[in-house]
């Protein structure tokens, strides 16, 4: 594709030698480890994104009126990519979060790559960071494109140049309970979206604004907090960094989207999952007595795939769920959506991209 231009001056070194890099692969975490390269595109005044390229990794220049700097005007995305036993590599539906980052561009009034921009410069960054992809079984390369408003403004407009980056690290577990079952605590006064904002599209603020509640619940032992709707302070939103589900018998029940709650791809292709495995399941108000009340809980998301919960506590009163929280129901979606994404089982749904 002509989008992919190879850096020349970097053209011995682009093809890293060594099959796999030397880091512990055994220990990995949700943590940040420098790789090889990052893809850069930039999109000028009045063009459009052309031109990307491979760069080597390392810190970018900014100017210091950057929208992103001054007014938050960024999205992010995330994916991963598996290396398989035979040694080929597996996406997890990319063009989802290509269109998923067009949407937000759009309310964040920003230009954004085309699909098919979008999943050749993925596939190039990849390819490019092979690597740093971890051996079958042991993690994934982790994905995050950015897209940003790099041009300057000192009066609140959108910005005029935008520069789209994607960078990429090896992971493992996302919370540091590993896959054992999480702990939540529901947050009753601060809110992450109200009707009418952000908190539909994968905006960089959503996440700043998280960070208060998160670091208190933190503190306090939690593993991360769950959002209230804020009308009602009565129906579940999300997890600060992934979508909820709750199990009933056999209904499975999700928030519905409706402008607060982040599209997950994790989130669409559970539900997905689930009915195909003859669950029913439900996008609606959820409340939170029908979340005390549940079988099991669990989280989904790129970066936790399917978390386990283990207890919920809401105003001072704590919930767990039967057998620690280690339920049937997610050990089954966790194990069925994974096999998928690792290349372990037939893609009947035509998921994953080689
Ligand atoms: C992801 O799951 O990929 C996300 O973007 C959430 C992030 C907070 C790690």
């Amino acid at each position: 594709s002509p989008v992919v231009r190879r850096n020349a001056t970097l053209s011995d070194t682009y093809s890293e030698t060594v099959e796999l890099a030397d880091i512990d692969w055994d220990n990995l975490g949700f943590g940040f480890l420098p790789t090889d390269y990052m893809y850069v595109m930039r999109c000028p005044q009045g063009g459009n994104f052309s031109r990307g390229e491979l760069q080597r990794f390392g810190n970018i220049e900014l100017n210091p009126s950057a929208g992103v700097l001054n007014y938050g005007q960024g999205l992010f995305e995330g994916l991963k990519a598996y290396r398989k036993e035979d040694g080929n590599i597996l996406l997890f539906r990319p063009e989802e979060n290509a269109s998923r980052m067009r949407l937000g561009a759009e309310r964040m009034c920003m230009p954004s790559p085309t699909v098919e921009q979008f999943v050749d410069a993925i596939k190039a960054t990849v390819l490019a960071n092979k690597r740093w992809i971890p051996p079958a079984g042991k993690g994934s390369l982790y994905i995050r494109p950015l897209l940003m408003g790099s041009g300057a403004v000192l009066g609140l407009a959108p910005a005029p140049e935008y520069t789209f980056l994607i960078y990429v690290s090896p992971v493992g577990n996302y919370f540091k309970e590993g896959v054992a079952p999480i702990n939540l605590i529901v947050e009753h006064e601060l809110h992450r979206a109200a009707p009418g904002g952000t908190g539909g599209v994968k905006t960089i603020g959503n996440y700043a604004a998280v960070l208060k509640a998160q670091s208190a619940a933190k503190a306090k032992g939690y593993s991360d907090v769950l959002y209230l709707d804020c009308v009602h302070k009565r129906y579940l939103e999300e997890v600060s960094s992934c979508n909820i589900f709750v199990v009933k018998g056999n209904v499975i029940s999700t928030p519905a989207i409706k402008g607060t709650i982040l599209p997950g791809i994790t989130r669409k292709s559970i539900i997905d999952t689930a009915r195909s495995q003859g669950f029913q399941v439900e996008e609606r108000l959820v409340t939170v007595d029908e979340l005390l009340d549940a079988d099991e809980v669990f989280c989904t998301g790129t970066a936790v795939v399917v978390s386990p919960v283990g207890s919920i506590t809401y105003l001072g009163k704590r919930v767990a769920y039967a057998d620690g929280g280690v339920g049937v129901v997610s050990q089954k979606l966790y194990s069925v959506l994974t096999r998928l994404q690792m290349g372990l089982t037939e893609d009947k749904m035509g998921w994953t991209v080689e």
